[in-house]
């Protein structure tokens, strides 16, 4: 089974330092929610596991075959797929090219592409579609794909349901949970609670580039307080959850 170890990973923009030391252990058929306030050091722990900020210190191990240092093209290829914070497509791209591009990086086959169209019929009537022009629910569909089509063992996403709709984000805790099912190692990053309760296994509080506690995702449950003390949300929202 898969196994994603992460230890002791900083990172600095110039002086400051965005990340200290982040710890985790994530295993395949496992969600773990990254939660945390804005600017926490969330996106830059994603990015540092990337290699696209290149960490100063630490160890990233896949599968027992260590990763650290290796250049950022190589993490995708190693089983890594990235869903970024704002989906990051090639906009003037098609929607096949977009996946093509996926498919091409780990040189993964009809099966790869099969399997995310599979999760993601819409984008099967689309394929011609430049991808700038598709509604933000079908973009963060195709990014979640391209990441599919590297086969990974591991996908990490960066707040997936940022601007969208209920039922876009319905979608897309569907197919998280179906990718969970399947045994992909998921870190899903998140500010909105409603949309990680239902699907995250454990969470960990980040907070000035740390992460200040783990837990599971039943004693959030039964400590809302813990939620608001962490990242500033209410423990019982105002409108009930929508999704
Ligand atoms: N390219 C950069 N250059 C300098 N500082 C940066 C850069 N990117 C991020 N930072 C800083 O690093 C810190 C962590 O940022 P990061 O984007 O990781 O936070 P985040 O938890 O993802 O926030 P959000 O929820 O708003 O997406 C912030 O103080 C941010 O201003
Ligand atoms: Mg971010």
């Amino acid at each position: 089974m898969t196994k994603l170890q992460v230890e002791g990973l900083s990172a600095f923009y110039g002086q400051s330092q965005a990340l200290r030391g982040l710890t985790l252990e994530l295993s395949g058929g496992e969600v773990l929610c990254l939660l945390g306030r804005n600017g926490a050091g969330k996106t830059t722990a994603l990015k540092a596991i990337m290699g696209t900020v290149p960490p100063s210190s630490g160890r990233l191990v896949l599968d027992g075959r260590e990763l650290t240092g290796l250049p950022p093209q190589e993490i995708p290829r190693a089983g890594i797929g990235y869903v970024p914070q704002g989906r990051r497509l090639f906009t003037e791209l098609t929607v096949w090219e977009n996946l093509e591009i996926g498919l091409m990086t780990r040189k993964t086959g009809r099966e790869a592409l099969e399997h995310a169209l599979e999760l993601f019929p819409v984008l099967r009537e689309r394929m011609q579609q430049r991808s700038g022009t598709l509604s933000g629910g079908e973009q963060t569909m195709l990014a979640m794909a391209r990441a599919m089509c590297l086969n990974p063992s591991v996908i990490m996403l960066d707040e997936p349901t940022e601007g969208l709709m209920p039922s876009a984000i319905a979608g897309i805790r569907e197919a998280v949970i179906r990718l969970r099912s399947e045994g992909v190692a998921i870190l899903l990053v998140e500010q909105r609670v409603d949309a990680v309760l239902p699907v995250a296994d454990r969470v960990a509080f980040m907070d000035h580039g740390e992460i200040k506690a783990e837990l599971p995702i039943a004693e959030v449950r039964a400590n809302p307080d813990l939620l608001h003390h962490y990242v500033g949300i209410a423990a019982r929202p105002a409108r009930p959850a929508t999704c």
